[in-house]
């Protein structure tokens, strides 16, 4: 039953993985900037952003650890709204990163953390999209939610060591 349920979800989201991984490798990359007042530059701009995006992912995950009885019986009721709210946030946040990503840089394999960069972002677009598509499904066995949105997490949380981490302890905290 969960299988079925899961198979067009799955599908979908391999094939958004895929095609942002195709088009990463296969598009001139423009390196078009875009800077915004008060950063020394667009990847600064950028590093902020993800790690904003970051910091929702984690409000998310506390809230579904409290959804899911993890800090003991009955989650507040405005729990389920915190989670969807703050997922909404984070995942707007880091769609005008990879768009800069993408566009400006591409698919890049001239060093070991940018090829497992480049891996995470088609895999967190993936399984979000799996995420979101099996969300209103009836039927689904209760690990499943959770490890997609386990997956869409660890995955975010990876792309910002690969990237805003890296970048703040090679050049230091800044804007
Ligand atoms: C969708 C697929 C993605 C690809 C192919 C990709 C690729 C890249 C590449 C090639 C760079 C330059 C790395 C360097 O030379 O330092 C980069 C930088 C960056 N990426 Fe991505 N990225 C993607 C998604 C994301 C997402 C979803 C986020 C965060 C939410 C993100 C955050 C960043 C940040 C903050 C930088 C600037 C810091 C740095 O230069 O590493 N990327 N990305």
């Amino acid at each position: 039953m969960t299988a079925r349920l899961l198979f067009v979800p799955f599908v979908i989201g391999s094939l958004v993985a895929v095609t942002l991984g195709v088009y990463g490798n296969l598009h001139t990359p423009t390196g078009v900037a875009v800077n915004l007042a008060g950063f020394s530059g667009p990847q600064t701009v950028k590093v902020w952003l993800a790690t904003l995006s970051a910091l929702f992912a984690i409000v998310q995950l506390i809230s579904a650890s409290s959804m899911y009885g993890l800090f003991g019986p009955g989650a507040p009721s405005w729990t389920a709204w915190l989670h969807r709210w703050s997922g909404r946030i984070a995942f707007l946040l880091a769609v005008p990163v990879a768009v800069h990503c993408l566009y400006a840089l591409g698919f890049a394999t001239y060093n070991l953390r940018t090829v497992v960069h480049s891996l995470l972002g088609c895999f967190f677009f993936g399984v979000f999209t799996v995420k979101m598509l099996a969300l209103p499904k009836k039927g689904l066995a209760g690990w499943v939610l959770p490890v997609l949105g386990g997956l869409a997490f660890t995955g975010l949380i990876a792309l910002w060591l690969t990237s805003s981490f890296w970048y703040f302890t090679t050049f230091g905290i800044r804007f």
